[in-house]
């Protein structure tokens, strides 16, 4: 089929190549020349495992192209894939400019019937309805306007693009249906319920309820963690106990230092504003308890290190989760932040994530390091926030002695093991655990 993408960030990047890749024409756009410059040569803007092999070979194969003609993309596709970003306003909406103004320059360039817009971009209840009358205005023909979320986790996008867990199409007409399903038949053809068709309304609001339940497991998880740390209670013990249960299951019941990303706090605050009408008390609640486990690093830290001016302070870990250079509304924003305003001095290392992290912190207090063992020398306390697997065996003997006293250990993501630490002489806490 002839695919176009219009946005190519993280969503378009990604779906687009995984398109290519099952033999489909597709043609990616984006305003942004430098972008277009740097992906028609091979450079992959963002970090993602795997992604850009298979950018490479797919523009190699002649499946996949990049251009800023919007138009060339718009009259040779059947279907055209909006994938532009919807960021967050300073009230909680969705910011839907971006978008609006992406269907408007689509609008203007259908110059057949039966082309398909489909809604990629996570977007409120009913904006589907407004693409729609934005098009209408622009063009005579007859096209279908589909809402398409996309159910990828950064540092396994390709895998999740891949191997779906269900598709969801929001189709108000057969005929969009139809194509969208004979488009994405290839990843259902295991597993035909994977497919999941819907009214375009229905899908729109199923992509909020998605991220909005994980993200209220995960503020669950850190509520459940605190109060364990009041009572000497294992949290990693709770989720075993817990997650047995079926109808909880094992999966994202980490606690940690706070969710972060794109898209979690995005679009929990989205569909709050969304519902206000409703009091939404519960996304209220997960909102802020991700405002309070922001502080936990710190406040542990205080505790077991005393008063921290003046004191070298390492940061492990600076994107908002592992195998990804992303650093949006990361919960190490937050803590070095509070560290600057406490007057310390400030290592930090992070295999992937300091360069976007410069562009947003860029303070004399901060000194960015090569390795793990040149961020922790001399320093008199770490705290891990991501948990990248290179920091879950590092030599401690090692670490032990490039610190200085007292060695406190804050662990944001229960990697390393309570009791091997204290034995070897760390001042050592984690969250919710002895
Ligand atoms: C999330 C969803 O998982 C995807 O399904 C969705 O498609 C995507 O948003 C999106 O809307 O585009 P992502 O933001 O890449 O994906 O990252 P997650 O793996 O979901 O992690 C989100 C945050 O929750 C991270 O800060 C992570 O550290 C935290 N988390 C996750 C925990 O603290 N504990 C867990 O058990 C799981």
């Amino acid at each position: 089929m002839k695919i176009a993408i219009v946005g190519c960030g993280y969503v378009g990047l990604v779906s687009g190549t995984c398109i290519a890749n099952l033999g489909n024409d597709v043609i990616c756009v984006d305003i942004n020349p430098e972008i277009i410059e740097k992906l028609n040569s091979g450079i992959i803007p963002i970090y993602e495992p795997g992604l850009s092999e298979l950018v490479k070979e797919n523009i190699k194969a002649k499946r996949l192209k990049f251009t800023l003609n919007l138009k060339e993309a718009v009259e040779n596709s059947e279907i055209i894939f909006l994938a532009v970003n919807t960021p967050q306003s300073d009230n909680g909406e969705a910011n839907l400019t971006s978008i609006f103004k992406a269907a408007e320059e689509v609008g203007k360039y259908i110059n057949t019937d039966n082309k398909i817009i489909a809604c990629k971009s996570t977007v409120p209840p009913n904006t589907g309805t407004k693409i729609e009358e934005i098009i209408k205005n622009k063009t005579n023909k007859k096209f279908y306007v589909a809402s398409v979320p996309e159910f990828l986790a950064e540092g396994r996008a390709i895998e999740d693009f891949q191997k779906p867990e269900r598709i969801v199409l929001g189709c108000n007409e057969f005929y969009s249906e139809e194509k969208l399903k004979e488009l994405f038949e290839p990843y259902g053809r295991k597993d035909l319920n994977k497919i999941i068709v819907m009214s375009r309304v229905t899908s729109e609001l199923t992509k909020y309820a998605a991220n909005s339940m994980l993200a209220s497991r995960v503020s669950m998880m850190n509520e459940i963690s605190a109060i364990a740390d009041i009572y000497g209670a294992d949290i990693t013990k709770i989720r075993e106990g817990i997650g047995s249960d079926k109808r909880i299951g094992k999966e994202f019941l980490f606690p940690g230092p706070g969710f972060g990303g794109s898209c979690f706090p995005k679009d929990v605050s989205a569909l709050a504003y969304t519902g206000s009408s409703i009091n939404p008390v519960m996304l209220q609640a997960v909102l802020e308890r991700n405002i309070l486990q922001k502080q936990v690093p710190f406040n542990k830290l205080k505790n077991l290190l005393g008063p921290i001016t003046g004191k070298t302070i390492t940061v492990l870990g600076l994107s908002f989760k592992a195998n990804t250079d992303d650093v949006r509304e990361s919960p190490s924003i937050d803590l070095v932040k509070r560290l600057i305003s406490h007057g310390t001095i400030i290592n930090v290392y992070d295999p992937q994530g300091m360069p976007n992290f410069k562009k947003i912190l860029s303070d004399d207090s901060i000194k960015y390091t090569e390795s793990i063992y040149d961020a922790i020398e001399g320093s008199h306390a770490i705290i891990l926030m991501t948990e990248w697997n290179q920091f879950r065996n590092p030599d401690f003997e090692k670490i032990f002695k490039l610190m200085k006293d007292p060695k406190v250990i804050i662990d944001s993501r229960n990697l390393w093991n309570p009791e091997r630490m204290r034995k070897i002489g760390f001042k050592y806490d984690s969250i919710g655990r002895p």
